[in-house]
C-alpha cells in the first residue's frame, strides 16, 4: 500500500449562516486518484479551498508529508507541491494561454519581453504535446470555449512539479474525447506518484478514473470505501440518502401536429456556423450533440443575437429580425448560457435579484418595484429548485457552483419565455438536482414551450429528447427522431466530417 501523503481531520469551517464542514476527515495516499463527492453544497469545495490555503478552516489539521501543514495561501500551498483546479475557471481572459499559464512566474533572468514571451510560448507548446492537447499558446484566452479554458488550466497546475493535484470538476465542461485525454494525464501523473483529488459529478467517470471515494453530506462525512467495491447506486445512495433510476426516453412526447414555432434557415456565423437549418415544434425537447468546437453554442449565440450572423430565421411563422439579445427576448426566445460566469449571472448580487432581473419588466410592468411580490416570486423558485442557499438575500458568489446554476435556470423560467435554450443545463449540478432540473424542463413542454438543449452528456441528450440534431464542425450532420437514436448512431453523426 502507497504512503499516505495528505490527511485531513476533524475540519470544520463555517460561514456566515452556513456550516459547511462539520469534522471533516479526508486522506490521499501517493499516486492515488481519490473521488470527492456529495451534492450540490455538500462541502467538496469548501474542502479542498481549505486543504490549498484559500481561506483558513476553523479547526482541524492537516498533515502534508508527514509534517502538520497549515497553508496561508494558494501560493504557499502552490510551492509546497498542491495545486488545484477549480471550478469555476479564473483566467485572465485578455492574455494568451501561454500567458496564462505562466502567469506569477516569469523567468527571473528577463532580457528582453520578446524573448521572454517567445520562450513561453514554447514552453506552453512543450507542455500541450506532452499533454495530447491541441491548443496554440499565442491564442487569447477569452477566443477558446470554456473545455479548451479548463485544459489550459488544467495544464497550468501540471506545469509544476507536484505531489498533490485537486481537481474541482474538471470534466464538466469538456466532451468525450478531451475526457479520455484528461484521464490519460491523470493515469500518467498518478504512476509518477501524484496524488490526486478528484471531485466531479458525473459517477460514471468516477468508477472509470479512481481507487477511492469520499462522500460528504451536507458539510459532514458520510464514509471512503474502494472503488471497486462501490456501484454507482450505493454511491449514489450515500450522497443524497435515496435510489435515483435514470431511464432514457423511449418516444417522442410531441403531438404529430404540433406547430413549428421555430424556424432557422440557412444560419451562418463564421466558420462553426455553416448553413445550419432547423425547426422546433410546439411543445418539443430538440437536443443538440456534437463533440466540443461542434458549433452548437455558437450557432445559438447566433441565433440569439449575441453574434453577428446571416440567414433566415421565424418565430409562429411570423418572419423576424434578431440583431441583439434584446431582439431573442422579445420574440420569447430565452438562452441559458452554458457559461454562467460571463453571461448567465452578476456574481456579487443576491439569489433575489438575479432571479428576477431578467424579469423586471413583467414582475412591475409599470416601474412599481414590488419587494413583496419579488420576495415571492424568487422564494417560490428557490424552492422549486431546491437552491440551497440560506436566504434569498445570499449574494450569488457565496453559492456553491451547482446552486449558482439553478439561480440561472430560476432566471429564465420566471422570464416566461416561449422558446428556451438551454446549453449545458445540468453542469455541474449533481444527481438530485438534475433529475429535478428534467422534471422541470419537462413541465414547461408540457405546458407548451420548447427547448433546445446542447448537452456534452449524451446520457442526457437521450433521456431528455424528443429529436436529435447533431453538428461536427459547424455543420448539421443529421437529426435522429428518439425513437431511432442510440450513442452509436449520435457518435457516427458527431465525427462524420473529421
Ligand atoms: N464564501 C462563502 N460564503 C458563504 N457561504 C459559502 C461560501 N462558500 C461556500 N459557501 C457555502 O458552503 C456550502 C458548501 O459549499 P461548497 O462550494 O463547498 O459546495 P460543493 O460541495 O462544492 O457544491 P457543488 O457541487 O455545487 O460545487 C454551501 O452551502 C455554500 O453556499
Ligand atoms: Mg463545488
Amino acid at each position: 500500500m502507497n504512503d499516505v501523503v495528505l490527511s485531513m481531520r476533524d475540519i470544520d469551517k463555517r460561514f456566515a449562516g452556513v456550516h459547511a464542514l462539520k469534522q471533516v476527515d479526508f486522506e490521499l495516499r501517493e499516486g492515488e486518484i481519490h473521488a470527492l463527492v456529495g451534492e450540490n453544497g455538500a462541502g467538496k469545495s469548501t474542502l479542498v479551498k481549505a486543504l490549498t490555503g484559500i481561506f483558513p478552516k476553523d479547526s482541524g489539521e492537516i498533515h502534508y508529508m508527514g509534517k502538520l501543514f497549515n497553508p496561508q495561501g494558494p501560493k504557499e500551498a502552490l510551492d509546497a507541491g498542491i495545486a488545484i483546479v477549480h471550478q469555476e475557471l479564473n483566467m485572465m481572459e485578455h492574455l494568451t494561454v501561454a500567458q496564462n499559464i505562466f502567469i506569477g512566474r516569469e523567468s527571473t533572468k528577463r532580457t528582453s519581453w520578446i524573448l521572454d514571451e517567445k520562450s513561453q510560448n514554447q514552453r506552453a507548446a512543450e507542455l500541450f504535446k506532452r499533454l495530447n492537447v491541441d491548443i496554440d499558446p499565442t491564442e487569447l484566452v477569452r477566443n477558446l470555449t470554456v473545455g479548451r479554458q479548463q485544459m489550459v488550466e488544467i495544464a497550468k497546475a501540471v506545469s509544476h512539479n507536484l505531489k498533490v493535484l485537486v481537481l474541482d470538476e474538471p470534466t464538466a465542461a469538456l466532451t468525450d474525447r478531451e475526457i479520455e485525454d484528461l484521464f490519460a494525464i491523470m493515469r500518467d501523473l498518478a504512476s509518477k506518484g501524484v496524488g490526486m483529488v478528484y471531485i466531479s459529478h458525473r459517477l460514471d467517470e468516477i468508477g472509470v478514473i479512481t481507487d477511492r471515494v469520499t462522500v460528504l453530506r451536507d458539510g459532514e462525512y458520510v464514509g471512503t470505501r474502494a472503488t471497486k467495491d462501490l456501484s454507482k447506486e450505493e454511491m449514489i445512495n450515500m450522497m443524497v440518502g435515496r435510489v435515483i433510476y435514470e431511464k432514457p426516453k423511449e418516444k417522442s412526447s410531441v403531438p404529430k401536429d404540433a406547430s413549428v414555432v421555430l424556424k432557422v434557415e440557412n444560419l451562418n456565423a463564421g466558420r462553426l456556423v455553416q448553413d445550419v437549418s432547423f425547426e422546433l415544434r410546439r411543445g418539443e425537447i430538440l437536443g443538440f450533440a456534437g463533440l466540443m468546437g461542434a458549433g452548437r453554442t455558437e450557432t445559438m449565440r447566433a441565433l440569439y443575437g449575441a453574434d453577428k450572423s446571416s440567414g433566415d430565421i421565424w418565430v409562429n411563422g411570423q418572419k423576424v429580425t434578431i440583431n441583439n439579445p434584446i431582439d431573442a427576448v422579445k420574440r420569447g426566445i430565452g438562452y441559458l448560457s452554458e457559461d454562467r460566469k460571463r453571461f448567465g449571472l452578476a456574481v456579487n448580487l443576491s439569489v433575489e435579484e438575479n432571479v428576477v432581473m431578467a424579469s423586471l419588466e413583467e414582475l412591475s410592468p409599470h416601474a412599481f418595484i414590488n419587494r413583496k411580490e419579488f420576495d415571492k416570486v424568487a422564494e417560490t423558485y428557490v424552492d422549486k429548485l431546491t437552491i440551497r442557499t440560506p436566504s434569498i438575500d445570499q449574494i450569488v458568489n457565496n453559492l456553491s457552483g451547482g446552486n449558482q446554476q439553478k439561480v440561472v435556470i430560476a432566471k429564465w423560467l420566471i422570464k416566461n419565455s416561449s422558446i428556451l435554450i438551454f446549453d449545458e443545463p445540468t453542469r455541474g449540478i449533481d444527481v438530485g438536482a438534475k433529475s429535478e432540473i428534467y422534471h422541470l424542463m419537462n413541465e414547461l413542454v408540457a405546458e407548451g414551450k420548447s427547448i433546445i438543449m446542447i448537452s456534452s452528456e449524451l446520457n442526457e441528450v437521450l433521456r431528455m429528447s424528443d429529436r436529435v440534431a447533431v453538428m461536427c464542425e459547424g455543420k448539421l450532420t443529421g437529426f435522429l427522431d428518439i425513437e431511432e437514436a442510440t450513442q452509436e448512431k449520435v457518435m457516427h453523426l458527431a465525427t462524420l466530417r473529421m
